[in-house]
């Protein structure tokens, strides 16, 4: 399947969305592409690629502008909006508690506030990147910014 640029992502036979060559994603580091109505980021850190919704959880900051840091030993990409941390595997919320009791108050280690943003399986296949969309029917609080309400909302920003 060839996959051209563009903004809607191609789909395969098997259901899985062409993100596009490796090597080009590689060397953009980060591709956004419309899949069935979603907005998903791939992106490409040290040797794997990674997709997730590309807004965020907390008020739908563009997470395709988030550095990449580790917290608690897990990688996570950090919302340019208010900095919150989300785990590029997992889509987990990431917190560092703060126990009153302690003085002077000072950050626990860091736990995690359970799944919040949906990720999305990637997979390669003859030098192209696929995304095969997270199948859960569960709600997750990243799909709220997923609307066309949200889209209309942005563009007049
Ligand atoms: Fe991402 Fe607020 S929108 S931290």
């Amino acid at each position: 399947m060839f996959c051209a640029d563009g903004q809607e992502a191609p789909t395969a036979d098997d259901g899985r969305h062409c993100f596009g060559k490796r090597e080009d994603i590689i060397q953009a580091k980060r591709v956004v592409k419309l899949v069935n109505g979603r907005d998903v980021l791939v992106l490409y850190h040290e040797g794997e690629f990674y997709a997730l919704d590309v807004r965020c959880y907390h008020s739908g900051g563009n997470l395709g502008l988030g550095d990449i840091e580790e917290f608690g030993g897990r990688l996570c990409i950090v919302c340019p909006w208010h900095k919150y941390k989300i785990t590029l595997l997992e889509g987990e919320g990431m917190y560092q508690p703060v126990d009153p009791a302690v003085k002077p108050p000072r950050p626990g280690p860091w736990r995690s506030k359970g799944v919040k943003q949906r990720v999305h399986s990637v997979t390669e296949s003859d030098g192209y990147i696929y995304v095969t969309l997270n199948p859960s029917t569960e709600p997750i609080e990243s799909d709220c910014y997923q609307t066309d309400k949200f889209r209309a909302t942005l563009v007049k920003m």
